[in-house]
């Protein structure tokens, strides 16, 4: 096993020790997006950015904050989550800069270079209606990285894709 597998596994190790069964209505609990996708992605819009603490990176429904970790390394890390819980946790990962509440409701996603998420909605048409607020919010040039996405990305207007990346361009 290499250094890396061994970062790989500690990470997926981590979320599964925190990862919820728990069901509920609207909204779906903490369900890790797997490490490797994510770093797969990571890496390419460090390939874009460069490593650079300017720039703000969103992940909206953070859970206990593992991701936010992983792209510290590059950014400046925020997350939004819902439950307390998960905040508790990523509090005690570093993880400081965390908005406890709604992802609906927050208003600051104009603020962001690159916003990441992993269906953070069960309910399908409150999870459209999540990612249209993104979409439509998000700056000019801001990179989106709609993992378990529910609308279709490819079909909006002025969006750019290169491979699970999509960059919102003003035309
Ligand atoms: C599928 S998990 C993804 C966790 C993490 N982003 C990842 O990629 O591994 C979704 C997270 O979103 C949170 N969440 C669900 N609905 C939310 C909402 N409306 N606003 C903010 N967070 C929400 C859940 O509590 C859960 O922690």
């Amino acid at each position: 096993m290499d250094i890396q597998q061994i970062y790989l596994k500690a990470f997926n190790n981590l979320d599964a020790i925190y990862y919820d069964h728990q069901k509920e209505e609207d909204f779906y609990s903490f369900i890790p997006c797997d490490v490797e996708g994510f770093l797969n992605v990571l890496v390419q819009t460090i390939d874009i950015l460069g490593e650079d603490k300017t720039k703000k990176f969103l992940d909206v429904g953070c859970g206990i904050g593992t991701k936010m970790l992983l792209a510290s390394s590059a950014f400046d890390v925020y997350g939004i989550e819902v439950r307390n819980k998960y905040i508790q946790v990523a509090k005690t990962l570093g993880m400081e800069q965390v908005f406890e509440l709604n992802a609906l409701d927050f208003c600051h996603y104009c603020d962001f270079d690159v916003i990441y998420f992993f269906t953070p909605i069960r309910n399908k048409e409150l999870e459209k209606q999540l990612e249209i607020k993104i979409y439509t919010d998000a700056k000019d040039g801001a990179i989106i990285i709609p993992f378990g996405k529910k609308l279709n990305w490819d079909e909006l207007p002025n969006v750019e894709r290169s491979g699970d990346l999509y960059f919102k361009r003003h035309k």
